[in-house]
């Protein structure tokens, strides 16, 4: 889009050759030699304006007073003769950008003019950048609230990248970038580490001669990481342009709050939803047991008769009823889960062994299954049978998010310093919408004709009662990522 500029000046002369100038420069130039009129052009946006001094009856300030009471950040050039620099410099006191002495010197018009206009690219807009905030809170996932901010930071800054960290067990994690990829991420976890340690945005150096700015996301009761903007040495953020980051961060904060609220909202109605489904599954329970029965007979009896049409439809009776019978099963487990039978428990076993159940109950095809173990993980205290159920549901979904073939890979980690395990199921198959994404782990919540819609939940319910966390993340036609993290000594029991 061309940069749009406004020229006021009260000599005819002057403003056809400036005109000029700045159309052979690329500027679409809105010149006028009346103020009123300049005033009144479309509620103006304007990338520049370069204003005359000496006017009647306004002078170049009192326009530039009156421009800015529009438009505040829009820098102005003052226009102004040798004879009045006094008066020039008093103007740059009063906001203009920087002065500009006629006759022009070719060079001097093209640098300053410059300058502005890389000054103005910092923050295109502010009031973009506020509405930006505003539009994050209602997204319901964190990872893509992480994502949207670093986006929305470089889009409206035309910063080179953006990062959001998260502190993760100590340790400052980037969640989520934007704009070009960083050539180092010491400066700029250096930068968040700088602004969550002062609770306040800070500026540092960054490569080439650039800027970086970090602000804090305060989330709960501290910050919980921060958002990290680094410009090209062209634009230099002024104390302006880190009031605004501030407050764009403390949107983004606001956001991530709200959206684990929702998520900590979603769990609690999750167990509420898992006391009812246990009664259900107890009052059901006899009477599938007595039609299970039934039907059994049935099939006997038809059998001995010989009738084989009505044999086969007494079998899919019974087929059905069984199938009832394991989803109440499974639900009168989820709802009244079993106390942990702790254990010393080989991840690398274990998952091999689920792999082979996995592949038989989901045989695919073309599916590549990629293991990554790490040798130093020692043996988890777990229940190997509740963890079994946990990891054998993410890998048949991870089987069947890859109908069409592709790649599944387990992998172990062992990280000595916070002693923890983490487990890794990643699959590039259909991946997730965001809807599904944020209904993933909701009882019954299936994308599935055969779907029960637990699997998930089983599985973060199994992982949680061991004392660790599960996270997904998704996108729809790339894949799936599920990292369970539990710590190696975790108390005994579990809730
Ligand atoms: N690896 C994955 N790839 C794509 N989508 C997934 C994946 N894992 C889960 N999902 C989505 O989450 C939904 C819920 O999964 P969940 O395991 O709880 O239930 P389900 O697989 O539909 O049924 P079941 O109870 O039989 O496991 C799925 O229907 C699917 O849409
Ligand atoms: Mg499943």
């Amino acid at each position: 889009m061309r940069r749009r500029v406004l020229v006021v000046d009260d000599d005819r002369a002057i403003l056809d050759v400036l005109a000029m100038r700045l159309e052979a420069m690329g500027f679409d130039v809105t010149a006028t030699a009346d103020p009123a009129t300049a005033l009144a052009a479309e509620a103006g946006r304007f990338d520049l304006a370069l204003v005359d001094l000496r006017m009647d009856p306004v002078n170049g300030v009192e326009l530039m007073e009156a421009l800015h009471a529009r438009q505040g950040r829009l820098p102005v050039l003052i226009m102004t003769a040798h004879g009045t620099i006094e008066t020039a410099v008093e103007a740059v006191q009063r906001g203009a950008f920087d002065y500009l002495t006629k006759p022009f010197v070719p060079d001097e018009l093209r640098a300053k003019i410059s300058r502005a206009l890389a000054t103005r690219r910092w923050t295109r807009d502010r009031e973009r950048l506020q509405a930006l905030g505003q539009t994050l809170a209602s997204t319901g996932v964190v990872a893509r609230v992480l994502d949207a901010v670093a986006q929305a930071a470089v889009d409206a800054t035309e910063a080179e990248r953006a990062v959001v960290f998260q502190l993760e067990h100590g340790r400052l994690v980037p969640m989520a970038s934007a704009g070009t990829p960083p050539p180092a991420w010491d400066a700029l976890e250096a930068g968040a580490a700088a602004a969550m340690d002062k609770g306040v945005p800070v500026t540092r150096a960054g490569a080439d001669g650039g800027t970086i700015v970090a602000a804090p996301l305060v989330v709960q009761r501290g910050p919980a990481g921060a958002l990290v903007v680094e410009t090209a040495a062209r634009a230099v953020p002024d104390e302006d342009d880190l009031e605004l980051l501030a407050l764009f961060s403390s949107q983004a904060a606001l956001a991530v709050r709200n959206t684990y609220e929702l998520e900590r909202l979603r769990s609690g109605a999750l167990a509420a939803l898992g006391r009812m489904a246990t009664e259900v599954a107890h009052e059901l329970k006899n009477p599938l047991a007595g039609l299970r029965l039934y039907a059994r007979h049935l099939e006997q009896r038809l059998a001995r008769r010989g009738e084989a049409e009505d044999l086969e439809l007494a079998g899919k009776i019974a087929a059905t009823v069984d199938h009832l019978g394991g989803v109440v099963a499974e639900l009168g487990a989820f709802g009244r889960p079993p106390e942990l039978q702790r254990a010393p428990v080989a991840l690398a076993a274990l998952l091999d062994e689920c792999l082979d159940l996995a592949q038989a109950r989901q045989p695919g095809a073309g599916i590549e299954v990629v293991r990554a173990y790490d040798a130093a993980c020692p043996a988890a205290r777990a229940d190997a049978r509740e963890l079994r159920k946990a990891l054998l549901n993410l890998l048949v979904n991870a089987r069947e998010a890859l109908v069409a073939g592709g790649r599944l890979t387990v992998a172990t980690a062992w990280a000595p310093d916070t002693r923890t395990l983490t487990v890794r199921v990643e699959d590039d198959g259909v991946g997730m919408s965001e809807e599904t994404l944020a209904r993933a782990f909701d009882l019954f919540f299936t994308t599935k004709p055969e779907g029960t819609g637990l699997g998930m939940a089983i599985a973060r319910s199994v992982v949680e009662r061991h004392g660790g966390a599960l996270a997904v993340q998704s996108r729809a036609g790339q894949g799936t990522r599920v990292v369970i993290r539990l710590p190696l000594d975790a108390g005994e029991g579990g809730a």
